[in-house]
């Protein structure tokens, strides 16, 4: 999909209109403070452009999962000076999304000038896709900007219905995942690999049946990777997996096989007794998991094959890590790769996608993510969409177009 697919800003005349802008502010919080700032900060050019071009930019978003009620944890006051750091301008509040408090703070707004409205999952009606609920959001805007990838999975009044009801285009973030993801599996250059990881088959089910039909390799880790061994006979000791799901990861391996895609397990594992920072380790053939041991990571042979499987590449995507990333030293694997896939990518030989919420940090542990051609900031919308799934939110943008 290209921004032909979609209107932009580009095509949108903004100067002294109202705008409404759907940003994805859920962010990490602890006690009250953003422990993680990216997806703040990659809404912020949106908001920036739309308010230097004379827009009166009205942000909304949700926050958590209130169902429906007001939750004062989970209000997005505490959100405002963040935000207003990231656009470098003033943003006002509303203490509510609908309703005069929204409509008065609208009213006050001039040009260039921002306003948060309070999370619009304070009310039912949002992802109920409510249609009064709609025509109130509607009221209080001329225009509608969708820059939330990450929400785009779900089909909810500021998601969906908005881009319904008022003149629609993709912000620029939209726009960058959007590209970043067709160039990645809507229209890769070949040969494309993907490299799925973590720690169950069973999540993945849908994921690795698209992919087998798309990519040309597909190196499977984590503790999935486990399930598949399994299916094909390896003894995997006390490792994670999932023994009812043989037959499912056969059929999997079947379905690539007919696809031509190759699929690339473990050939060498890191095992030890016990899931803990520093436990003793070892690094043995992949046939050899001792009974009372686990799978934690994969080891140095099969980066090695990993990485001379990635050397023709021309196109990669990554979600999940190879091993247990978040206890070392089982994050080995996942880290060389990830090394390896930014090196490649520096030497423009490699377009490298990575996203879903463990993904990235892992990426940011490995100290490689910015130095991948795009990792997105969507955890469930990246999953949806790897699964070859059309998203509600995307759609209406399209439909829109
Ligand atoms: C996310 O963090 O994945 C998005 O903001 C969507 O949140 P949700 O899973 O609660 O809809
Ligand atoms: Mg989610």
């Amino acid at each position: 999909m290209t921004s032909s697919s979609f209107k932009t800003i580009d095509s949108m005349d903004v100067a002294g209109r109202r705008v409404l802008v759907r940003v994805d502010l859920n962010v990490p919080m602890k006690a009250g403070k953003v422990t993680d700032v990216t997806r703040i900060e990659r809404a912020a050019p949106t908001l920036s452009e739309l308010s230097a071009k004379g827009a009166k930019v009205i942000v909304l978003s949700h926050f958590g999962r209130p169902n429906g009620r007001h939750v004062p944890e989970m209000s997005l006051k505490p959100l405002v000076e963040p935000l207003a750091k990231a656009v470098g301008k003033k943003v006002a509040f509303a203490e509510d999304c609908i309703g005069p408090p929204a409509e008065n703070a609208v009213r006050a707004l001039k040009p260039g000038e921002l306003l948060l409205l309070e999370n619009l999952r304070f009310h039912k009606e949002e992802e109920k896709n409510d249609g009064a609920f709609v025509d109130r959001l509607s009221a209080l805007g001329d225009v509608y900007v969708n820059d939330a990838f990450s929400t785009a999975h779900r089909a909810h009044a500021s998601t969906e219905g908005l881009a319904n009801r008022l003149p629609a285009a993709a912000g620029r973030l939209m726009q960058a995942e959007l590209e970043a993801l067709h160039k990645a599996l809507g229209a890769p250059k070949r040969p494309v690999c993907a490299v799925v990881g973590g720690a169950k088959v069973s999540t993945k089910l849908d994921l690795l049946g698209n992919l087998v039909g798309k990519v040309d390799k597909l190196i499977i880790g984590g503790g999935m990777a486990n399930t598949f061994l399994q299916a094909e006979g390896i003894d995997v000791g006390r490792s994670l997996s999932e023994k009812d799901l043989g037959a499912t990861a056969r059929g999997i391996l079947a379905k690539a096989k007919a696809a031509k895609c190759r699929v690339l397990l473990p050939i060498d594992i890191v095992v030890a007794a016990e899931f803990k920072a520093g436990a003793s380790s070892s690094i043995v053939d992949v046939k050899l998991c001792p009974a009372d041991q686990m799978i934690l990571d994969v080891g140095p042979k099969s980066i090695a094959l990993f990485r001379s499987e990635l050397d023709d590449c021309a196109t990669l995507v990554w979600n999940g890590p190879l091993g247990a990333f978040e206890i070392e030293p089982f994050d080995a694997g996942t880290v060389a790769l990830a090394k390896t896939v930014a090196e490649l990518t520096a030497a423009g030989r490699l377009l490298s996608v990575a996203g879903g919420g463990d993904t990235v940090a892992a990426l940011e542990a490995a100290g490689v993510a910015g130095r991948f051609s795009y990792v997105s900031t969507a955890g469930g919308a990246f999953l949806e969409w790897m699964e070859g799934r059309t998203l509600p939110g995307v759609a209406a943008l399209i439909r829109a177009a």
